[in-house]
């Protein structure tokens, strides 16, 4: 038992801490730390609660079901990807230090200013992840990536097309049987579950680290005969080895439980993708960053998913992430094929 005066403040779940205090604290560690940041991510947590209220509601206020329309990515826009799109844009548009917002639902960013205006941050978003479930009460999500408008970037080249391993901050909001709000500035994992009764997101775990191993794969098999050879090769031993399958199709969710419960979440090249479905900028590098502060691993084939230079908004990559020794097991298949 360590004495009084060996023992290191901690935060604990006997304490209560809401999001926006822990940023407050977080920020105070940096010197020179404007306040900036926790600006972005309470707006961040504004939109969040909306959009979670939204969902929430989604049957009883008519908003489920798809406007007819696709988005850029030539894909079934539902009417709450919309929505949430909109109240992103609401709440994070005032936040004078944001530079660009860029969307997976818009096909051009958002210029709000630029760095001589103040505007030092860019922020990226998929507003509703997974919406394709939204009508059967599936749990769906809002990934962001923030970046620095960076100021030594030349002019021709758009601000928010950095490499994932800039990011400032990353995180999710999964609206599944709770409201859970998962964050990293860079200095670990946190993880926030909002308290309807008081309206906050309190503080329930710090520092997470993804479980070392766990045989659980996460995949869409039903495409499985159109994957490289090696995503074959290692599903046929994952099977041998007495492995489970947890496949919910939010990447959120999927990704949320992995986090957790540990295994890998993967989304291979495929036919109808052939660089993979998942959208690098806003899908990808977030959970990346969250991956790797977590003690796992993100690789998009033999890359890391953090070092992909990137040249487009909307581009996509592959996924395998989670558990080291699980993304080692893919991998050392990928590599003997
Ligand atoms: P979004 O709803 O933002 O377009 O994301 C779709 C996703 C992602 O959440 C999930 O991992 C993946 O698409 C599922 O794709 P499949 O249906 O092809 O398995
Ligand atoms: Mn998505
Ligand atoms: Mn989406």
């Amino acid at each position: 038992m360590p004495d009084a005066h060996s023992r290191q403040p901690q935060y604990t779940t006997d304490n209560l801490t809401s999001l926006q205090s822990h940023i407050l604290a977080e920020e105070q560690r940096h010197p020179g730390a404007t306040g900036d940041f926790s600006w972005i991510l309470s707006a961040i947590a504004l939109a969040a609660k909306v959009i979670a209220n939204k969902v929430r509601g989604a049957r009883i206020q008519d908003v489920l079901g798809d406007i007819g329309e696709t988005n850029v990515h030539g894909e079934k826009q539902q009417k709450l990807d919309v929505i949430a799109n909109e109240i992103i844009a609401r709440c994070l548009g005032d936040r004078a230090n944001i530079s660009v917002l860029a969307s997976e639902e818009d096909e051009h960013p958002t210029v709000l200013r630029d760095r001589a205006e103040g505007g030092r941050y860019c922020v990226l978003f998929d507003p509703l992840d997974g919406s394709s479930n939204i009508d059967f009460g599936v749990g769906v999500g809002t990934i962001f990536s923030v970046l620095r408008n960076d100021r030594l970037k030349p002019r021709d080249v758009p601000h928010h097309i950095q490499p994932g391993s800039r990011q400032v901050a990353a995180g999710y909001i999964l609206y599944g049987s709770s409201v859970i709000f998962v964050l990293t500035t860079g200095n670990g994992v946190d993880m926030f579950v909002h308290d309807h009764s008081i309206g906050t997101f309190v503080l329930v775990d710090r520092g997470i680290r993804i479980p070392e191993s766990n045989k659980i794969y996460s995949i869409n098999e039903a495409y499985c005969n159109t994957f490289p050879e090696g995503y074959r090769n290692y599903l046929d031993w994952a099977h041998d080895e007495g492995y489970s399958s947890r496949y919910i199709g939010s990447m959120v969710a999927d990704v949320h439980r992995t986090l957790l419960k540990g295994g890998v979440f993967l989304y291979p090249p495929t036919k109808a993708h052939p660089e993979g479905k998942l959208r690098l900028m806003y899908e990808a590098n977030p959970m990346a960053m969250i991956m790797d502060q977590a003690g796992g691993k993100a690789l998009a084939g033999s890359e890391r998913i953090l070092d992909i230079r990137p040249t487009d908004l909307h581009q996509r990559t592959s996924v395998i992430m989670g558990s080291p020794r699980e993304v080692d097991h893919v991998v050392r298949h990928l590599d003997s094929s």
